[in-house]
């Protein structure tokens, strides 16, 4: 059949997950910090649902990934427990239920003929290191999540071959460090800049391991999966332009330029040492920064962001933060995402293409995470017993043609994955927002394919739409 938008035929077509949001508790021997949250406070969880068992992958896996099999997705990308894998975090000893039931669920993906890709860390640091060691601003836990890192080389690399370091470390920064939304919800920005260093150099200190084992001589890839808001500035005032390079700085290139080029962005570094609060670093570690550069870069996309210059006073009272330099924008007719509160702007995932092939480098990518959230998903359930999602196939078509023009341009584009195969856990919205191309049934653990599952089907079976 042929397509207005046709993809290459060994396009990615996928769906992200991630460990903590899908496999549930069962048999874990440690706990990350969403692990202990619920534990002491459970309120601050939509509808007091917690990590338990979210879509029970643990148990399930077989069929869930029967399920993904029959939407037809080619790859898949899910995270390894750093708190089920490791028995002791200090000696990197494992654990031997959490090997054997990776080592299934990465031999089910390949007999499935789906190929799995690995994530290291998903927003879930064993809490007994934020308590020992202050968690990511301390250099030791860098050091540990190599050690943890080097044994999923070693265990799964004969197997796995497309790896990823970190999902979305900005938002360990933000939401642990600035804006008090994941555990321990501090406001300190000075610390948030050296975890943010410390995010860098522990991303760069994996690919180092991960060179160091035979995974690369098999033919293993590495990455890092970054979310990038592109900052659109409001007008083109110097004033609104200043605010949004910073922005820019801040929440994209800080994490873009190290994994990219192996080097901090010159305007942020001096910025940041103006303001008083760069991060230590000492030159052997920049050395390995420079070193160790990724092979490919996972980018998920969900939204944009708008500044302006700062039209009240920045208030000091909270310490240094990045709004000393930037104001958030709320463009007047904005399209929005109601349930989530984020603006749907299709346009940026070209403007992220663009900004790849000319700035940098043109390496290889793809998207790794795209998607809507909709509260309330139910009521769309048909006679049939599936549920009409749309506006979900609307969203990803909007997204894929725009997409597919920067790959038309040349942009060095080799996948898109939705965030996420079957209805998972949200961190604190839990289950409110549903994102997946499988329904899933809180109550019985049923899971249902959608109509965006059936449409994605045929997206893959014809290269395109
Ligand atoms: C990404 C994360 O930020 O977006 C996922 O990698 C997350 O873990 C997804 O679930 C959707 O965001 P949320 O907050 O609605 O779950």
């Amino acid at each position: 059949m042929s397509v207005e938008h046709e993809f290459p035929k060994d396009f990615w077509w996928g769906a992200a997950t991630s460990g903590p949001q899908s496999e549930g508790r069962f048999h874990k021997a440690h706990r990350s910090v969403f692990d202990y949250w619920f534990d002491t406070e459970p309120q601050a969880f939509f509808d007091g649902v917690g990590p338990n068992v979210a879509s029970n992958f643990y148990n399930d896996y077989r069929h869930d990934i029967a399920l993904m099999k029959k939407v037809g997705l080619n790859s898949v990308r899910t995270s390894i427990q750093w708190t089920r894998l490791i028995k002791d975090f200090e000696t990197g000893e494992t654990d031997p239920d959490g090997v054997r039931f990776y080592n299934d669920v990465i031999d089910e993906f390949l007999q499935q003929g789906i190929r799995p890709i690995l994530n290291l860390h998903h927003f879930d640091l064993p809490i007994e290191l934020y308590e020992r060691y202050g968690g990511w601003t301390s250099k030791h836990v860098v050091d540990l999540f190599a050690l943890f890192a080097k044994r999923c080389f070693e265990l799964f690399g004969d197997r796995v071959k497309d790896w990823v370091t970190f999902n979305e470390p900005m938002v360990v920064v933000e939401g642990e460090y600035l804006y008090e939304f994941h555990y321990p919800k501090l406001v300190d920005g000075k610390k948030a800049c050296q975890v943010l260093y410390n995010l860098n150099l522990a991303s760069a200190k994996a690919i180092q391991a991960f060179r160091e084992t035979d995974c690369p001589k098999l033919g293993g890839r590495i990455g890092i999966v970054l979310n990038l808001t592109p900052a659109y500035p409001r007008s083109d005032s110097p004033e609104d332009i200043a605010a949004a390079k910073f922005a820019e700085d801040y929440k994209n290139n800080s994490f873009l330029d190290p994994a990219v080029h192996g080097t901090f962005t010159k305007s942020l570094v001096d910025q940041l040492e103006k303001d008083g609060v760069l991060w230590t670093s000492t030159p052997e570690e920049l050395k390995i920064i420079k070193n160790n550069t990724v092979d490919f870069l996972g980018i998920n996309y969900y939204q944009p962001f708008r500044a302006k210059k700062r039209e009240t006073p920045f208030d000091e009272s909270r310490g240094w933060l990045p709004e000393k330099h930037f104001e958030n924008y709320e463009m007047p007719g904005r399209r929005m995402n109601p349930y989530r509160g984020w603006e749907i702007y299709p346009k940026a995932i070209y403007d992220i293409a663009i900004n790849v092939r000319d700035k940098l480098g043109n390496i290889p990518w793809y998207i790794s995470e795209n998607g809507m959230g909709v509260e309330g998903e139910e009521k769309y359930r048909n006679k049939d017993g599936f549920i009409e999602d749309d506006y979900r196939i609307d969203f990803i078509k909007e997204h894929l043609g725009w997409l597919h023009k920067a790959m038309q341009e040349g942009s060095n584009c080799f996948g898109y994955h939705l965030w996420t195969p079957i209805d998972c856990w949200s961190w604190s919205n839990a289950y409110k927002n549903r994102y997946g191309l499988i329904a899933l049934d809180l109550v019985t653990q049923q899971k249902t394919i959608k109509k965006s599952g059936y449409w994605m089907h045929d997206v893959i079976a014809n290269h395109g739409f």
